[in-house]
């Protein structure tokens, strides 16, 4: 038995974590028991972060790969460069070993972001390696992953529009973990932390940031409000007019940190643009900042 409470802790302290202590236990206890995670979450919610975190605690080299319809299986496992096959023939000198491969024979932690977007054919690549450790690279050998070889994946929700849902055997394979959104304490402390707010009145421009950006999440024009990556742009700028937090000046940091990372829903009449100024004139207005 691990005592994760002990590693929990140390892992939010050295890697700046805020909260998470649920989500990082479970995180620990599946990489103890060799278990292959999939963390799934919103835009934002941390997923990244986390997973780097507990690669770097556990001295893991981390192995990224960023998925689209476009990642084949050559981005995931490697390839023989023609020229040097052409010289050379089959062998190990002339394949490129992409990232699964490197994190199987290093035993490192492979990072692979937003797995459902990846193609079922590469997915499938994936199956004995999950399964048992053992990869085979057609032409060349068989390889069999170093002990401290693990999988951490991503995927953003699957009701989301537009997400391929994992294949089932693909799914099967792993543990998975939820990351929901932080509560609105932990979200202010993560905006200080992150934007680096030095002048102003630092703990009302958090503030105000969270309660903007939770606004979006629930207002029923809003399809997809705001990560706390909006919050974290829009203190950092709001935080450069010194003194001078105005409306005017809060409405135009909220667009331009918000304008992208939120989706309205259909038939709308008002604009994108007016949407966020209510909700920020809004926020303003509650007296107790
Ligand atoms: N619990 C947390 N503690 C500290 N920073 C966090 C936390 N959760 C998220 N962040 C910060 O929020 C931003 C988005 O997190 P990230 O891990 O990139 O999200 P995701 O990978 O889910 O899109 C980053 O700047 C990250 O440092
Ligand atoms: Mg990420």
């Amino acid at each position: 038995m691990v005592d994760t409470t002990e590693i929990v802790k140390e892992i939010q302290e050295k890697y700046k974590i805020i909260g998470r202590t649920e989500e990082l236990k479970q995180i620990v206890l599946a990489h103890s028991v060799g278990k292959n995670i999939l963390i799934e979450g919103e835009v934002g919610v941390g997923k990244t972060t986390l997973a780097k975190a507990v690669a770097a605690y556990f001295d893991s080299d981390f192995y990224r790969i960023d998925c689209s319809e476009e990642t084949l299986t050559h981005n995931l496992v490697g390839y023989f460069d023609p020229p040097l096959v052409i010289a050379k023939g089959y062998v190990e000198d002339t394949y490129v070993q992409g990232p699964l491969v490197r994190a199987m024979l290093e035993g490192g932690c492979l990072f692979i972001n937003e797995i459902n977007r990846m193609p079922e054919s590469t997915q499938n690549e994936l199956l004995t390696v999950l399964d048992e450790g053992i990869l085979e690279i057609p032409k060349l050998k068989t390889i069999h992953a170093h002990e401290d070889f693990f999988v951490i994946a991503t995927q953003n929700p699957s009701a989301h529009v537009g997400v391929t849902v994992l294949g089932e055997a693909l799914i099967d394979r792993f543990v998975w973990i939820k990351l929901n959104y932080q509560n609105p304490e932990e979200e202010i402390l993560i905006i200080k932390q992150e934007a680096n707010l030095s002048n102003g009145n630092v703990d009302k421009i958090a503030k105000i940031s969270q309660n903007i950006i939770q606004k979006t999440r629930e207002s029923t024009s809003i399809r997809r409000g705001s990560s706390i990556r909006g919050a974290i742009d829009m203190a950092a700028l709001i935080s450069q007019y010194g003194n001078d937090n105005s409306s005017k000046n809060w409405i135009e940091s909220a667009v331009m940190s918000l304008y992208n990372k939120i989706e309205l829903e259909d038939g709308l009449t008002q604009s994108k643009k007016e949407i966020i100024t209510n909700i920020v004139l809004a926020v303003l207005n509650k007296s107790d900042f």
